[in-house]
């Protein structure tokens, strides 16, 4: 049976290289196993990133950045089967996540740690944007009647509330007004944690950015947060349990190269750190130089970028607002 794939990242920042293997570079890899009559729907997520208040000239950049950084992935929104667009540009996101929003409980929202986590000592951050925004990521979901999302771990709870809500309309509403999505995680992928502590998640909101290997470091970035990514005092680079921030640059090194992490493992137990480290930067360099270099030429050329965003737009608001007025219909709305 054809599929509809959904999956969107926040115009928050640059992009990092868990957002890379943990979400686009994913979404490229099920795009090139596409089977016919799937479809492929992928967002840059804006009304999410205003959940915490953004410069707007910024906001505006990052926006641009984000569809350059999808495109420079290898995303291929030429494809009949494949939809890029800016979520902003179509309205109807904002208009399923208020009919969801009247079945969503407050206990379910309550059990979101994302808004604790990004609230936590921060009264000021606390807004109604920030509680009900896994809402809105329902309604991107539900809005296409995607079956599977492709995300990184951190997303699951977001997801099986998605679940909960279709499943609660359905049932309230006895029709199946929503398809029920599945969620799919990258392989070995899932969670890139920060090059300081192994412990945290590698994130686009860490302040230091020496946490984190963005897309568009340069080669002389890439070497100097490699060679300050934090190791242990074990000798030989192998993974092994509680070995947090080794087992996390081995599984950097095994998505970029191919290899599994026993293979890496076996190549460098016997190999000092710097060895290891420097061969690491030069697998980075190679794969996130061509990557940062058509970032870089897109978003110098905005009026290809514009042009994109348009045509996505278009090809996204057909099936939104198709799906908008059957919903509207199945539910008494005028
Ligand atoms: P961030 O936490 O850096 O702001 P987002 O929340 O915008 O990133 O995440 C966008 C996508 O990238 C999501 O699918 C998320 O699960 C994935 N992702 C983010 N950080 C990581 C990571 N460190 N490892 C794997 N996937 C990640
Ligand atoms: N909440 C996701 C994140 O922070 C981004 C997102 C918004 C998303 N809507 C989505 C991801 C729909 C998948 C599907 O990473």
């Amino acid at each position: 049976m054809s599929k509809i794939v959904f999956s969107g990242v926040q115009p928050s920042g640059v992009l990092h290289i868990g957002n890379y293997l943990g979400a686009i570079n994913n979404w490229v890899n099920i795009t090139n196993k596409a089977e016919q009559g799937d479809k492929f729907i992928f967002s840059v997520v804006d009304l999410h990133a205003i959940t915490v208040h953004q410069n707007p000239e910024d906001l505006k950049k990052s926006i641009y950045k984000t569809v350059a950084t999808y495109l420079a992935c290898g995303l291929n929104c030429e494809a009949d089967n494949t939809t890029l667009f800016v979520q902003s540009t179509v309205k109807e996101h904002a208009e399923l996540a208020w009919i969801l929003s009247c079945n969503t409980s407050i206990g379910w929202l309550n059990r979101m740690t994302q808004y604790k986590s990004k609230t936590e000592g921060n009264k000021e951050r606390e807004c109604l944007g920030l509680y009900s925004y896994p809402v809105l990521m329902a309604a991107d979901i539900l809005l296409y009647g995607a079956h599977i999302v492709t995300v990184g771990e951190d997303q699951v709870q977001h997801l099986e509330l998605t679940r909960d809500i279709a499943e609660k309309m359905n049932s309230i509403y006895k029709k199946p007004l929503f398809t029920v999505p599945k969620y799919e995680l990258a392989s070995d992928a899932k969670r890139i944690m920060s090059l300081k502590d192994g412990l945290s998640k590698m994130s686009k909101s860490d302040k230091d950015d020496s946490s984190r290997i963005n897309l568009d470091d340069t080669a002389d970035m890439i070497a100097k947060k490699i060679k300050k990514a934090a190791t242990d005092s074990i000798t030989g680079i192998y993974a092994a349990e509680g070995r947090t921030a080794v087992n996390n640059l081995i599984a950097i090194f095994a998505s970029f190269s191919g290899l599994s992490s026993e293979q890496v493992s076996a190549k460098y137990q016997a190999c000092q750190t710097s060895v290891f480290k420097n061969d690491l930067t030069e697998l980075l360099t190679s794969k996130l130089n061509p990557i940062a270099k058509t970032i870089a030429e897109l978003e110098g050329d905005k009026g290809t970028l514009d042009k994109i965003i348009k045509n996505g737009q278009q090809k996204a608001s057909q099936i939104a607002s198709q799906n908008m007025q059957n919903l509207k219909q199945s539910i008494g709305l005028y």
